[in-house]
């Protein structure tokens, strides 16, 4: 990309040589360039600027307060799905007006603390969700702003476990509860019932998804009204895919647009959207070194880097694709198992690939490692969560420091 490519050899991020920043902030290190950050919010509202809508970045995607306080510097608002995540988005400095909370199981503690903070709306995804809403909004004395996921039953193609608009998953209020829910809005008093809102998957290339889940949504949309509800907004979720592999390019943005724009156009409301990996995916990669090659007597070849799934799960969990390439640009390639540290055969990034021939000591560059990422690393095996520094027009600060094995203890009391 325009903010990860080669200089004199070196990838460098806007221009920031990445073995530098690993020599300094040691490896595994996730590296963040903020103008990839910015220009793919900018496409984004460029893509969509003939309707009437705003974005909120899906926080969980990277959730970083610098990676959240870039975004919203730009006007991005944001999507979270749990009090902590508020909590972050908070502390990064956005306005609470700019926020929405999803989650299929709030708690009463996280309800509370969304509507004492005064956040846009709640997303409710069940008729009991919306009872709790009802009954913490009366304690507190206020009117919870609430949008209903609807599962709108269609399967997207894409990861099994990260496809959300089934029936068969724990997503959404049903299709078949729509009247009760319609009742049980009419008989309370502390919710005020003002959008709709979907989340079919992540990571999906087809339009044709996205237009039938929001043809479904536009049907509850004339039931709502029908029944006397004025709904102002609709939400239909994130999911935009972003290229891994540059032999599958992903769907371009514009065509999600063509498709949407049209059919969003014509219900009069505001659109809110919630992307988090077509922004944030190709912001970021991590460097990993390599500790050891070994070969065995198969003559498969391993390289032992001092990365592994627990710091980036994509490859363990879903078997995603990661490109991976030297830090210092090779002549040479190898064909190798690429494998992390952890006691765990699922631990690797990539099996049997040709990757440059990188050396014991040199840096290898897991691409597109921006989101679900860092935010999905974790203690496992006693591993220390990584360092995350941002670059930002040739500076570079540091945005979290590693941590450390006093804090892996820490909360044993
Ligand atoms: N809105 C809701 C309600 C969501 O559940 C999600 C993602 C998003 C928005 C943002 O979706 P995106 O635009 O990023 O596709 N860890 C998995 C992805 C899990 C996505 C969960 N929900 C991965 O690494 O592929």
């Amino acid at each position: 990309s325009r903010f990860f490519s080669y200089k004199d050899t070196v990838l460098s991020c806007e221009g920031v040589a990445l073995d530098a920043l690993a020599a300094e902030y040691s490896t595994p290190l996730f590296v963040v360039s903020r103008n990839a950050l910015v220009e793919q919010y900018r496409a984004f509202e460029e893509a969509f600027s003939s309707l009437s809508h705003f974005t909120c970045y899906s926080v969980k995607a990277n959730f970083n307060i610098h990676v959240i306080k870039a975004l919203s510097d730009q006007g991005c608002g944001c999507d979270v799905n749990s009090g902590g995540e508020l909590f972050r988005a908070l502390k990064a400095g956005v306005d609470p007006q700019k926020i929405i909370m999803a989650g299929v199981g709030k708690s009463d503690q996280d309800i509370e603390y969304a509507l004492q903070s005064g956040i846009f709306m709640l997303k409710a995804e069940s008729l009991s969700e919306l009872r709790h809403i009802e009954a913490v909004a009366r304690r507190l004395g206020v009117t919870a702003s609430v949008g209903v996921r609807i599962n709108p039953n269609v399967t997207a193609e894409t990861h099994p476990y990260i496809t959300t608009g089934d029936s068969k998953e724990k997503f959404g209020i049903d299709e078949g509860s729509l009247d009760e829910m319609f009742d049980l809005f009419k008989s309370m008093k502390h919710v005020n019932f003002m959008c709709l809102d979907m989340h079919i998957g992540s990571q999906i290339f087809d339009t044709e998804f996205y237009h039938a889940a929001t043809e479904k949504l536009l049907d509850v949309l004339d039931a709502a009204r029908a029944k006397g509800f004025s709904i102002d907004y609709l939400d239909i979720g994130g999911g935009f895919p972003v290229t891994y592999e540059p032999q599958k390019p992903a769907t371009p943005i514009e065509q999600f647009a063509s498709v949407l724009i049209p059919v969003l156009k014509k219900t009069g409301t505001t659109i809110i959207f919630e992307p988090g990996r077509f922004i944030a995916a190709n912001s970021g990669v991590m460097v990993t070194k390599v500790l050891y090659r070994k070969r065995n007597h198969i003559g498969k070849e391993f390289v032992i880097v001092d990365a592994g799934m627990t710091e980036l799960i994509r490859p363990a969990l879903y078997q995603s694709y990661h490109e991976i390439i030297g830090v210092k640009q090779q002549e040479a390639t190898i064909v190798a198992d690429v494998v992390g540290p952890v006691c765990e055969s699922g631990d690797f990034f990539a099996r049997g690939r040709t990757i440059d021939a990188v050396g014991e000591g040199e840096y290898l560059a897991i691409l597109s490692a921006g989101a679900y990422g860092a935010v999905m690393s974790n203690n496992y095996n006693g591993r220390l969560r990584p360092a995350e520094v941002m670059v930002d027009n040739g500076r570079t600060s540091l945005i979290r420091k590693r941590d450390t094995f006093e804090q892996l203890i820490e909360n044993e009391v």
